[in-house]
């Protein structure tokens, strides 16, 4: 159990046993300023209030009762009825000995959708991917390491109306005895000829649009073209998950086509329901619920007049599917913050047509826009899209020159190794430590910088720990001695590493992978604040401080690796 859990375990008990209501909660919380003690107990105002006493009376009457003497060496009332805990150095010692920062089981584990990526598949991956994609890689990797039975989704759009133009330029290019997967080379470039082809040719134009229909109808043939498109394209989007350490895999590819036989189903059970009705030829739905400033209702369209579905009528039966078939308790999306209305309206129409029970609960965890240095959304130089495949060769490269500058020594396949994991890193630490719901600057030098809150700073740290083992000679497994906890840095230092797994519980809940960032950044500092205050290898230093000092080198080296792993970036032990 972690020091928040358990403080406010004995905390409960003792508010019990002093007559508060069980309505009144202890409110434990870290100290911001370590003046204040360890943790915090807040809950003696709330529980004034509620009985109509002074606060300060009923925090004494919490002492009275609570059972700290095994873990706390000294508790005080601050202002107006704060109770300030400091932890015995004897006790979190103990307690860092016993924290292995191994995958967890948990307690309520629950099934959990993750719906990130997603992309469409009828252009290559660009920029505007690489934010779902690894804030939801990096959520899915942290629930499941807490114990949940996670189910990845990747909703890509395999299904809309351009794959009517896209298998009417194959098949003509594919009949002009070009292999698929030549004329496929380059997606973006066939997505370009296709355009151009239809833009031109008003015939073309037509039978894109024939085709369509007919590919949404079910056609043989053109189920076979569409079908030998969709593999390269998500061929093409594997390699780009492998370049960046994401976990997705072909298996849980779950596209907009998947659902085509349960669309019609949505349209008449809303209809049946009263949800639904027609307007101007279309069926359309008007959710009071999110109706404007002037009482206007929201309108969800989910069949166009000719008949086509459209992407609310696929999610909606997304919904269904993650609910009946996979038996999710909770559907966490990572989409732009630009779909804000639509997952809104998806949502609310779910619960309302009793597609989804109220218990499920629906996330969007929306995110900002990538700018560039200039702060407009981040574009090539002349202005195009960024592909995904040039920003990844392009980090590994950028971080291949800094890693030979700063350590000539590596060999040149040692340095490409080292390269790679730091670049790949270093793009996807920026993107994670920056507050999802904020737009973010895209800069090479900030995100490769050694120093600061970045990837190649943490990297850097763990790797200087390795070394010390090196040079030491010393297994970190082998090191079974005590551990005394003297000077304040290291107290400090088994203070915060014993936070990792109430961090990891926050992220959790609210999807905020920098939580976990700042945490091993602060982790990392207090680890730099230690080394230079207490030596390890120095002459003069006793057997058993060097052993103590070696087993918190240990145990911060687990933090930093853990914790970077479960945001998808890879450690080395020399760089
Ligand atoms: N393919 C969509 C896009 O590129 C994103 C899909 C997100 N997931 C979802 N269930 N709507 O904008």
């Amino acid at each position: 159990m972690n020091i928040r859990d358990l403080l406010t375990q004995r905390f409960s008990l003792a508010m019990a046993a002093a007559g508060i209501p069980a309505e009144c909660a202890p409110h434990v919380a870290p100290s911001k300023n370590p003046q204040f003690g360890d943790y915090q107990a807040n809950g003696a105002m709330g529980a004034a209030k509620a009985m109509g006493r002074k606060p300060r009376d009923i925090a004494q009457e919490i002492l009275d009762n609570v059972e700290l003497d095994d873990l706390a060496d000294k508790t005080e009332i601050a202002g107006p009825g704060f109770i300030n805990v400091h932890l015995r150095p004897a006790w979190l010692a103990q307690q860092l000995k016993q924290q292995s920062c191994e995958a967890q089981s948990s307690d309520s584990p629950q099934t959990i959708v993750v719906d990130y990526s997603s992309p469409n598949l009828a252009k290559e991956m660009h920029v505007g991917h690489l934010r779902s994609t690894i804030i939801g890689d990096s959520l899915a990797r942290v629930l499941e390491f807490m114990g949940h039975k996670v189910i990845r989704q990747n909703h890509v759009g395999d299904w809309g109306t351009q794959f009517g133009m896209l298998t009417a330029e194959l098949e003509e290019q594919l009949g002009q005895n070009q292999a698929a997967s030549m004329a496929l080379k380059d997606l973006e470039q066939f997505y370009q000829q296709a355009k151009k082809h239809f833009d031109d040719d008003p015939a073309f134009a037509d039978k894109a649009r024939d085709y369509v229909v007919k590919l949404q109808g079910g056609d043989a043939k053109l189920l076979e073209l569409w079908d030998k498109f969709r593999d390269v394209s998500l061929e093409h989007g594997e390699e780009l998950y492998q370049a960046l350490g994401v976990t997705l895999k072909r298996s849980d590819v779950k596209g907009e086509s998947f659902y085509n036989d349960d669309l019609a189903k949505v349209v008449s059970e809303l209809k049946e329901q009263g949800l639904a009705v027609e307007d101007d030829g279309a069926i359309v739905v008007f959710l009071e619920e999110l109706a404007d400033k002037e009482g206007n209702p929201s309108v969800v369209i989910i069949q166009k007049k000719g008949g086509g579905y459209l992407y609310a009528t696929t999610d909606l039966a997304a919904m269904r599917h993650r609910v009946g078939e996979l038996k999710a308790d909770r559907i966490m999306y990572f989409i732009d913050a630009r779909q804000s209305l639509h997952m809104k309206q998806v949502f609310t129409l779910a619960h309302k047509a009793g597609f989804v029970s109220e218990a499920v609960s629906l996330e969007h965890h929306a995110f900002g826009t990538m700018m560039g240095e200039d702060g407009t959304p981040f574009k090539t130089r002349s202005g195009g899209t960024v592909k995904l495949a040039d920003l990844t060769t392009e980090a590994v490269e950028r971080a291949n020159a800094l890693v030979e500058a700063k350590n000539p020594e590596l060999s040149a396949q040692e340095r490409a190794e080292v390269a790679r994991k730091v670049g790949i890193g270093a793009v996807k630490y920026a993107d994670l430590s920056k507050t999802r719901t904020n737009d973010y600057i895209f800069s090479w030098e900030s995100m490769l910088s050694f120093e600061g809150n970045t990837a190649p700073y943490l990297q850097y740290a763990y790797a200087r720990i390795q070394s010390i083992f090196r040079r030491a000679d010393i297994q970190a497994d082998d090191l079974n001695v005590d551990l005394h906890l003297a000077a304040a840095e290291e107290q400090a230092l088994a203070l915060k590493l014993l936070r990792f797994d109430e961090t990891l519980e926050q992220v959790a809940k609210e999807a905020f992978p920098h939580v976990l960032c700042t945490y091993l950044y602060e982790t990392a500092s207090l680890y730099m604040k230690f080394y230079e205050a207490c030596p390890i290898l120095k002459d003069g230093v006793s057997e058993a401080d060097k052993m103590s000092r070696l087993q918190l080198c240990a145990a911060t080296a687990t933090v930093l690796r853990t914790g970077l792993d479960l945001l998808g970036i890879e450690t080395m032990e020399k760089m």
